[in-house]
């Protein structure tokens, strides 16, 4: 299993998914791999989501994670599917423990000072930033680059192509969350070309 700095490194941006069909899974993890984002975050947001996990999880050189975990027994539930990372959009002692416990990467959101210093006492020093843009974007994150120096970002909520070049250039961001480059109507219509050619336009970004 990856540290969630490896995972974080392995591509400028992990793409949000939310997945209603589960055949789905499968070309769509195709195509984003092939375009060259290789971590997916598969939100758990529709019934079939850990199917989609499952379907996602033998496509090669997919790292695929779980998103919109809330409690321990999501934490579970994904990790039991093949959730190789756990992302949560906020940081709560027992998602946290619990992925800690069973040895599952955990990138949890925080948005406040306080939400970081509780990371950080339960040993954290990566995290999604969320919502990104809705609290405070950018400048939020260069503000924390003071206080709180040794920590790593996935700003991810309200991101979008154009924005994700301003955040990556912040020393403190290893890569961004966003939905554009597999948006649910996209996912629906099963255009894998167009999803494709986001991804690699995508991956490009820190090149
Ligand atoms: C979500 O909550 O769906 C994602 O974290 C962010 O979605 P967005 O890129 O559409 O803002």
């Amino acid at each position: 299993m990856s540290a969630i700095s490896d995972i974080m490194r392995r591509a400028p941006v992990i793409p949000v998914l939310t997945v209603e069909r589960a055949e789905d899974a499968r070309p769509l993890a195709e195509a984003l791999v092939g375009g060259g984002l290789f971590a997916l975050e598969v939100t758990l947001r529709t019934p079939t989501a850990l199917d989609v996990i499952r379907a996602m999880a033998s496509v090669e050189h997919a790292i695929v994670g779980a998103g919109t975990v809330i409690n321990a027994p999501d934490v579970d539930a994904a990790f039991g599917a093949g959730a190789q990372f756990i992302v949560s959009p906020g940081l709560t002692a027992p998602v946290v423990e619990r992925a800690q416990e069973i040895g599952a990467p955990i990138l949890p959101g925080i948005a406040t000072a306080s939400d970081l210093m509780r990371g950080l006492d339960m040993g954290l020093d990566h995290f999604k930033f969320f919502p990104a843009e809705q609290a405070g974007g950018a400048a939020m994150l260069k503000a924390f680059s003071g206080p709180f120096a040794a920590c790593r970002f996935c700003p991810t909520g309200g991101v979008t192509a154009a924005l994700a070049a301003t955040y990556l250039a912040l020393p403190n961001v290893l890569c961004v969350g966003g939905t554009w480059i597999a948006p649910p109507e996209l996912v629906r219509a099963g255009d894998w070309a167009e999803i494709g050619a986001r991804a690699a336009i995508a991956a490009a970004l820190r090149t």
